[in-house]
């Protein structure tokens, strides 16, 4: 719904984790085995990647036996806020099966495990369906909440779908569910593939993704549920039980398994979800989409697999990717919907508001948003302050201070530039952001605008004007637009100025949380505020050189942009996320094959994407465990990375960065986009006056001093409001 009614907040997927198996081939119960380097089990790196993703709920199917044990074991994460919920499965069930079967002991099998499950999902939204003993990988659950956000036309299921190669084992013949593709990319039937091994085992040594790079393009050899051998591409896809559905499918289920029922199954025979699903949209009742995922999977069947998995996760956590101590610092669930105010009904539209949206300061991770990845920002208590009149007729008339002088434009004709640089490009890129999204606005506003937050230094003056126009203008027309998709919607819009920008700026805007910094994931925006310690402190220093997002900066920074996107085609990668994420080897390997084939400057724009998304991820689990040494190490490196590989910092913007370390900052750099601008530098608060007082002396006395708008301590706010 856009813009009309109080748009309803999308619901955020829940993960249903079957964890209810018998373990039978792997000895002992091994939901919970330890497999991360600090005792995590592959379930809770289920949670963790989920949550990343953006999902915001968990149910358990368990074992009535074993629920206690695994409520004590996930205490934690619900003691910091994660939504987790049990099921337990019976061979009974109270619709379905009324009275099991005689004989009957073993579980009635996955498909079952997600009928069980049922009653503790919400009534509306999407889930997804997991085993607790696979690792599935980050990039899995993002494309499967990706999809369950937007599914095509038409498609009611997903399942991710990895290379069979790199799902065997090699310590023995696994099941695996073979997928077959229609052309437009939906299931077109799987088969159960049994006993099935790799033709060339010789060879083998490990298992998962290591199996496959060892081996290239070999068969794979097993039978069929009839005992028919089969022979099959080592690279054909096999789905792994991570599956993505929106409720319509749970009727549908409970049918299947009526007709499993009624064809007297055997006391063995299981109701399979693969199975389910497949003969579903082999009838073309469910129409399911196949995400294929490149790598990364890892499981538990047999008890030799652990050490494999474990040496993986081991890696992944040196790169960075995971805390070493992912049990107890448990990724937080996205912040609450925040920073408009309740939705007015336009009939009792408002006569008079004030929008006030907050600048930012990125404390890393610069140039990233546009190539997707991840970046921690966090707002400011400096702000745009927009105190306006809402209009009968639909126009826009403003004016600020003295440098910004009065203008107009109508809101019911087609919404055109004023000349470059000219201030009111930033509101006329909001408005028409909100029309082109098809929200109506038959009011206009009339008004001031002053702030307090430095034009033009890189401290996103200018998307906090955007932002705060927005919300001006959706309140005098009593519209609504959830805080999310708003800011995805204005950094669109804000690209109306010439500068292809990324979202990071009016999510910070929107988004902020006092006392904390802000993790900001992209395809699809997210927001997860990582608190700050206390103690510490950024210090905000002008370079007395603007960095105009409307002027100077933007052909240099459209530049920047379009090179990195041509460094990562010419290297056939696909995103740059997969890039980031590799292991260290490949990520080693990534880099080398960079150096030979792309030409000088492409290759030091690459270095600088793929470390910096690196450098992200390892500050914001320095943030979360209070380390600010390496924090500050990392704003160091960061630094050295724009500035030589990026060429986006100035003399002036490593000079302040060399004062302020000098003078005892933890760490320092340039923030925002450079090519002028800011620097920030970390410090004990202790420190904090010194380092000012060093900067004061060393950078700016030279230059004729400086005035409190151009250095000062930055305090992370609460995002954008409007108020009657
Ligand atoms: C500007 C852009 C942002 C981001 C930064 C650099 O602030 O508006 O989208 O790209 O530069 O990190």
């Amino acid at each position: 719904m856009k813009g009309t009614e109080p748009a309803e907040r999308p619901e955020r997927p829940t993960l249903v984790i079957l964890a209810a198996g018998r373990s039978t081939r792997f000895g002992r119960a091994k939901q919970l085995e330890p497999v991360g380097p600090g005792g995590a089990s592959l379930l809770e790196y289920a949670i963790h990647d989920a949550l990343r993703a953006g999902f915001g709920r968990f149910v358990l199917v368990v074992r009535e036996s074993r629920r206690h044990e695994f409520d004590a074991r996930l205490a934690p994460l619900r003691r910091a806020g994660v939504a987790l919920s049990f099921a337990c499965q019976r061979l009974a069930h109270a619709d379905l099966v009324p009275l099991p079967p005689p004989g009957r002991v073993r579980p009635w099998g996955t498909g079952f495990a997600v009928l069980a499950a049922a009653a503790a999902l919400p009534r509306r939204g999407p889930f997804a369906v997991c085993n607790a003993d696979d690792f599935y990988g980050r990039a899995a659950y993002e494309s499967l909440a990706r999809s369950l956000a937007a599914p095509p036309p038409g498609v009611r299921a997903f399942t991710v779908s990895y290379p069979l190669a790199g799902t065997l084992s090699a310590f023995g013949g696994v099941s695996r569910g073979l997928c077959e593709m229609k052309p437009d990319g939906t299931l077109l039937r799987m088969t159960e593939g049994l006993d099935l091994r790799l033709e060339r085992e010789a060879t083998r040594t490990g298992s998962g993704a290591e199996a496959t790079a060892a081996v290239g393009r070999s068969a794979v050899t097993g039978t069929t549920t009839a005992g028919t051998s089969i022979r099959v591409d080592a690279d054909s896809q096999a789905c792994m039980g991570l599956w993505g559905f929106f409720p319509e499918i749970l009727p549908l289920l409970a049918e299947r398994f009526r007709a499993f029922l009624a064809a007297c199954p055997g006391a063995d025979d299981e109701f399979y979800l693969s199975e389910a699903v497949s003969h579903l949209a082999a009838a073309g009742r469910a129409r399911c989409g196949l995400l294929p995922s490149g790598k990364g999977w890892m499981g538990l069947t047999f008890p030799g697999d652990r050490a494999g998995a474990a040496a993986s996760l081991r890696q992944l956590t040196t790169a960075g990717a995971y805390p070493a101590d992912l049990r107890t610092s448990p990724v937080h669930p996205e912040p609450a919907p925040r920073a408009q105010a309740p939705p007015v009904h336009p009939l009792q539209a408002p006569r008079r508001g004030v929008a006030i949206a907050p600048g930012r300061i990125n404390l890393i991770g610069e140039h990233l948003d546009y190539n997707g990845l991840s970046v921690l920002p966090m707002a400011l208590e400096r702000n745009i302050r927009l105190e306006f009149e809402v209009l009968r007729q639909p126009a826009v008339e403003l004016t600020g201070d003295a440098d910004h002088g009065p203008f107009a434009f109508r809101l019911d004709r087609p919404i055109e530039p004023a000349p470059q640089g000219h201030w009111s490009n930033y509101v006329r890129a909001a408005a028409k952001g909100l029309l082109d999204h098809d929200v109506e606005l038959k009011r206009g506003i009339g008004g001031k605008v002053a702030g307090t937050v430095p034009v033009a230094e890189g401290l996103s003056s200018s998307s906090a004007l955007v932002v705060a126009s927005a919300l001006a203008l959706l309140h005098a027309n009593g519209k609504h637009v959830e805080v999310l998709e708003l800011a995805a919607l204005l950094a669109r819009a804000e690209r109306f100025v010439g500068l292809q920008g990324g979202g990071m700026d009016q999510a910070a805007s929107l988004c902020g949380a006092k006392g904390h910094a802000l993790r900001i994931d992209f395809g699809p925006l997210r927001v997860t505020p990582v608190p700050v310690p206390e103690g510490w402190r950024w210090v905000v220093a002008s370079s007395l050189a603007r960095a105009k997002k409307a002027g100077s900066a933007r052909e240099p920074y459209n530049e920047r942009r379009a090179q990195c996107a041509e460094a990562l085609e010419r290297l056939g990668r696909a995103s740059w996320l997969e890039v980031v994420q590799a292991d260290e080897v490949e990520f080693a390997s990534i880099v080398a094959g960079g150096r030979r084939s792309l030409p000088p400057t492409l290759w030091r724009r690459f270095r600088h994407v793929a470390t910096e998304g690196r450098r992200v991820i390892e500050a914001e689990a320095a943030l979360r465990r209070e380390d600010m040494a390496a924090f500050g190490s990392l704003m160091n490196a960061s630094h050295a990375s724009l500035r030589d590989d990026f060429g986006v910092s100035t003399a002036a913007l490593d000079e302040i960065v060399e004062v302020a370390r000098d003078a005892g900052a933890a760490g320092a750099r340039l923030t925002g986009a450079g090519f002028g601008g800011c620097a920030i530098a970390l410090c004990r608060e202790s420190r904090a006056e010194g380092v000012m007082g060093a900067l004061r002396e060393h950078f700016y006395a030279p230059r004729g001093g400086v005035g409190e708008a151009a250095l000062f301590v930055a305090a992370a706010s609460g995002g954008a409001t409007v108020t009657c």
